[in-house]
């Protein structure tokens, strides 16, 4: 697990322009997995992310229910993923993965531990540790077999 990127974000705003900058390095098909506890930063990052690509950001919100949202009208898609209420793996194949896979997108899954066994490698991760009200550390890997 290769470290790419580890930082202190100060507050909210700060998040999004982190996010908004490392949007610009995610290619069509890259799956970035987003972990850390409820209230994190998570669904803040993936609004970074759409602002970065062009998308509107208050389109953006916690796919929870549905599993996925897809936003499009930026320079590239991005499909947005919650596993948070995911049942078991196969409720994440019924919502279309595999087909996501084969799109031309970048594929955000928040929660994304909890189907981790049948994530594709390579990966990456942005880890969100809540420090206190407005600081969060994140820290942002590859992972990958070699
Ligand atoms: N430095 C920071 N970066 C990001 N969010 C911050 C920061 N400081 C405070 N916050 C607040 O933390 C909350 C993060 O909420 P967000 O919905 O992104 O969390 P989440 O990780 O997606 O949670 P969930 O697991 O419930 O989906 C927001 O209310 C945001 O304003
Ligand atoms: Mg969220």
């Amino acid at each position: 697990m290769a470290s790419i990127l580890k930082a202190v974000s100060h507050s909210e705003e700060e998040t999004l322009r982190l996010a908004e900058k490392i949007s610009l390095f995610f290619k069509k098909g890259d799956v970035v997995i987003l972990t850390g506890e409820l209230g994190a930063g998570k669904t803040i990052f993936v609004k970074g992310i759409a602002r970065g690509l062009g998308i509107d950001t208050a389109l953006v919100n916690s796919p929870s229910y549905t599993i996925v949202n897809e936003y499009r009208g930026g320079s590239k898609s991005l499909f947005h993923f919650d596993l948070y209420r995911l049942g078991n793996i196969s409720e994440l194949y019924e919502t279309g993965w595999d087909d996501y896979m084969q799109k031309d997108g970048i594929m955000v899954v928040e929660w994304g531990e909890k189907g981790e066994v049948n994530l594709p490698i390579p990966r990456y991760q942005v880890s969100f540790k809540i420090l206190d009200d407005t600081e969060r550390e994140i820290n942002i890997t590859v992972i990958k077999n070699d």
